[in-house]
């Protein structure tokens, strides 16, 4: 086992993942190539669900936060398993109606949905719209009013934590561009206006801490904040919120130093802070929602690439170029996000050469990562980066006219295409004349 037990090593001495031969994958789809465990997604899917049921009833909903991972078959996948979504854009909302999620089971959320947006979310019968702020439930009552609907909303709220991650993506403290604050009293404020829309139905409020955290802390005083302000407004309004969606962000390994995290024991613990907190607040305890991304996906990610030039520098160190980078995974340039590589041809060996290892594009911080050890590459092998299920192809860019690499579902040892790799004629398909 290689990090996570659907890599290992084969009998040829080749990276297996999910007993798919790692080089005849990256022969048979060439490079560079995102590769995808579909069973590893469905067995987190089922981790969550069934942990959510049991922690929170039957009714329990895990959301698939699907910016962390976007096409058609992953959203095919994620209705099969039962699991809800939270799509963050039409683009999103388009992909998942296509691929035929149930629209009762998206949760819409956003900053700044523009009315075409909230237009979609309405004419696609979408079953929740997460509304984030006041100008934004204006708009949407109107929209609703003129559309003869009545649209179920939850709230977001941000309850002034801070998950202790990386800054860029801790999103519930109160300097925040999401949602309203409850320290500022803007969340009674908009919960009030909420209430008075004839067209809105609120249902209940949604935080999100952070991302990539591995602590049960900030997800506690989540709850227990939350859980307050439910108690408060049923105090001053008489509404009693019959959900609370405490956001995603569970955190996975990416090095062998990193933790791993039970799922499982999580969210039994949530359920036992969510039941406590509740009977002594009084209050009905709401229907707990979750909309994990990153824990549902990022480790069934393998991104193949060939290696082409290897640098060493005396005195300096030592560059390993691959035919990919900062376009098909953005990570290490925004937030130096550590991760495993490989040589997957040589994936037995000792991994005793320390390398950084640079894209292709012109930008010198295009890089995967600096002090990564891998076995020592040359021309031609197969590097494999590991744990890049997750932000790596959604937030993929045809920057240097870099085309997108195709993403590669393996099950069982079968592979099959999910998603072409781009061609140049794709690059210029929108180009005029
Ligand atoms: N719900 C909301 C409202 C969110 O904003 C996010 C992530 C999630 C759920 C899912 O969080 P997860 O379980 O994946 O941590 N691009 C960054 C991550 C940005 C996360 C943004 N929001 C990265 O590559 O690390």
């Amino acid at each position: 086992m290689i990090l996570y037990p659907h890599l290992d090593v084969n009998t040829a001495g080749h990276l297996s993942i999910d007993g798919a031969d790692a080089v005849a994958l990256a022969r048979e789809f060439g490079t560079p190539a995102y590769i995808l465990c579909e069973d590893v997604i469905r067995e987190n899917c089922r981790t969550y669900l069934n942990a959510a049921r049991r922690a929170f009833g039957p009714d329990a909903l895990p959301l698939y936060a699907s910016k962390a991972l976007c096409f058609t078959a992953v959203y095919k996948l994620v209705a099969e398993e039962g699991l809800g979504v939270d799509c963050v854009s039409g683009g999103e909302l388009y992909t998942a109606l296509r691929a035929g999620f149930p629209a009762e089971r998206i949760y819409f959320h956003g900053n700044n949905k523009t009315d075409a947006d909230l237009q979609m979310a309405l004419d696609m019968g979408v079953g929740t719209v997460v509304a984030d702020n006041c100008d934004e439930l204006e708009a949407l009552e109107a929209l609703a009013a003129k559309a003869g609907k009545t649209q179920r909303i939850l709230l977001r709220i941000t309850p002034g934590i801070d998950p202790h991650t990386h800054r860029a993506i801790s999103t519930g403290h109160v300097d925040s561009k999401f949602g309203s604050a409850i320290v500022t009293g803007q969340a009674m404020e908009i919960s009030r206006l909420a209430l008075s829309k004839k067209h809105l139905v609120l249902a209940g409020f949604h935080c999100h801490v952070g991302s990539q955290i591995f602590d049960v802390e900030p997800f506690r005083d989540a709850a227990h904040i939350m859980l307050q302000f439910i108690a408060d407004v049923k105090t001053e309004t008489g509404f009693a919120a019959t959900e609370l969606n405490l956001g995603g962000g569970l955190g996975v390994p990416y090095t062998e130093y990193d933790r791993k995290i039970d799922y499982a024991a999580v969210i039994a613990e949530i359920g036992e802070i969510v039941r406590e907190r509740s009977a002594a607040l009084g209050i009905v305890a709401p229907r707990i929602i979750l909309e994990p991304g990153r824990s549902l996906v990022a480790a069934a990610g393998v991104t193949l690439y060939t290696v082409g030039s290897v640098k060493q520098i005396p005195g300096f160190r030592n560059y390993v170029s691959v035919d990919g980078g900062m376009p098909d995974n953005p990570r290490y340039a925004l937030y130096q996000s550590q991760y495993t590589a490989l040589v997957a041809n040589r994936a037995g060996e000792p991994r005793d050469f320390v390398a950084t290892v640079a894209g292709r594009c012109c930008e010198s911080g295009d890089l995967i990562g600096e002090g990564m050890a891998l076995q020592k590459p040359s021309r031609g092998d197969i590097l494999a980066v590991l744990t890049t299920g997750a932000y790596n192809y959604a937030m993929a860019s045809n920057y240097n006219r870099l085309p997108r690499p195709p993403v590669v579902m393996v099950k069982k040892g079968e592979a099959r295409l999910a998603v072409k790799r781009e061609t140049f004629e794709d690059l210029v398909r929108n180009d005029c004349e």
